[in-house]
């Protein structure tokens, strides 16, 4: 029996956000079915599977209404285990929509009392975030937005949305911390419609900022095929913005709720290009994992659930290198003209004066077929696992 090739290792960089495994299986319908799991044994556990690392939001670890001193104790134990399994802190994040008062959103909420309080509560958390070696801060903004038109003013929101990022960066700046911001976009849910829906909105939010240069993207597979996205085409764009700052990778089966399942266990095809559009664009942030074992899961189905994740993922990364490698694909690449879009139109020197009148013989070009069909089964077939 050949050693198994898929297990993962620290060099593969894979991380967690905790509240993942931690997840207790709540839902609209129904309530735990899996006890609460402290911060630090998410770690340890993790680490077992061969983790790299952890991402947290401020009340994965300590509770809302912790007292500093159970939030010392809480903070103390995650450090703990992280020092003894040697575990990276990767990422942070800020729950912004779990009390009640962030029902109508935190930077965007009407009530200005929420927002001040909202910025308050972040501001902390960058201290943890840094004091624990975190590079990024993840900003998903779940519930800013609305379910009815006249509850928000859209053009007010993002005014107030762009002035909360500008003082976090200030902040950031100020303390002389060495973390980047990345905005999560996510359609709906729990929203009716949430503010920044996709990567495009969020790409071009950030160009309002005030500091657009320490805030990039944390697409997730799931939010943005919920908006009937193509994922890899929308981080091949965040790449060539220089804006990947960060990945949740899940599996999500079409527009429908926000299924978070295990990596690879959704759209399967995406999950192949998505990975060979990762290996090829130079992305160089954490392999990180934000799904969630569904709630049919014991304590053991957790586990299983996330070692598949990064299962998956070295079993696609496999695939895709092998077709990258593949002869056959190379020649069928050639035949389809791929390397010719790396051309630049014009020549070095050229103007529009040299294309204005260029003659070119457009029946042959109608008529010559592209090759993709037998492109893409020699991709399927990599896929397939019959190359
Ligand atoms: C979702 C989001 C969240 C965020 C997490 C980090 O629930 O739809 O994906 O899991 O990623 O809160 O900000
Ligand atoms: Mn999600
Ligand atoms: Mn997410």
């Amino acid at each position: 029996m050949t050693a198994d090739r898929y297990v993962p290792s620290r060099e593969d960089h894979f991380s967690f956000g905790i509240w993942t495994v931690g997840w207790q299986g709540v839902d609209v319908f129904g309530g735990a079915v899996r006890p609460p799991m402290p911060a630090d044994r998410a770690v340890r556990k993790l680490a077992e599977l061969g983790a790299y690392g952890v991402n947290f939001h401020d009340n994965d670890v300590f509770d809302f209404d912790a007292s500093p001193a159970e939030r010392e104790q809480r903070i103390s134990a995650f450090r703990k285990a992280l020092e003894e399994t040697g575990m990276v802190v990767t990422t942070a994040t800020t729950n912004l929509f779990g009390h009640p008062m962030f029902k109508d959103g935190a930077f965007t909420a009407n009530e200005r009392e929420v927002r001040r309080f909202a910025l308050a509560k972040v501001m902390r958390n960058l201290d943890l975030a840094a004091e624990l070696g975190a590079q990024t801060y993840v900003f998903w903004g779940g519930r800013e937005g609305a379910e009815s038109g006249a509850a928000k003013d859209v053009q007010n929101a993002l005014y107030r949305y762009a002035e909360g990022f500008n003082v976090l960066a200030q902040y950031v700046l100020d303390q002389g911390y060495h973390i980047r911001f990345a905005i999560e976009p996510k359609p709906n849910e729990p929203r009716g419609d949430i503010l920044l829906p996709t990567i495009g909105h969020a790409l071009a939010f950030i160009n309002s900022l005030e500091h657009p240069e320490i805030v990039g993207i944390n697409p997730e597979v799931g939010h943005e095929e919920m908006a009937g996205m193509n994922y890899a085409h929308g981080i091949a764009q965040a790449l060539w913005h220089g804006k990947l700052f960060h990945i949740d990778l899940n599996g999500q089966n079409g527009p429908r709720y926000d299924q978070d399942l295990r990596f690879g266990a959704g759209n399967a095809r995406g999950a192949f290009w998505l990975v060979d559009t990762l290996l090829s664009g130079g992305y160089a942030g954490p392999v990180h994992f934000d799904f969630k074992p569904p709630r049919t899961e014991d304590d053991d189905g957790v586990w299983a659930s996330a070692a598949a994740c990064m299962r998956n993922y070295l079993i696609l990364r496999d695939k895709a290198r092998a077709f990258r490698a593949d002869p056959e694909v190379q020649e069928a690449l050639r035949a389809a003209r791929i390397p010719e879009l790396a051309e630049p139109t014009l020549t070095p020197g050229e103007t529009w004066r040299d294309v204005r009148d260029v003659q070119v013989d457009t029946e042959a070009l109608g008529r010559r077929g592209m090759g993709y069909e037998r492109l893409d089964q020699l991709a399927l077939e990599h896929l397939y696992g019959v190359r």
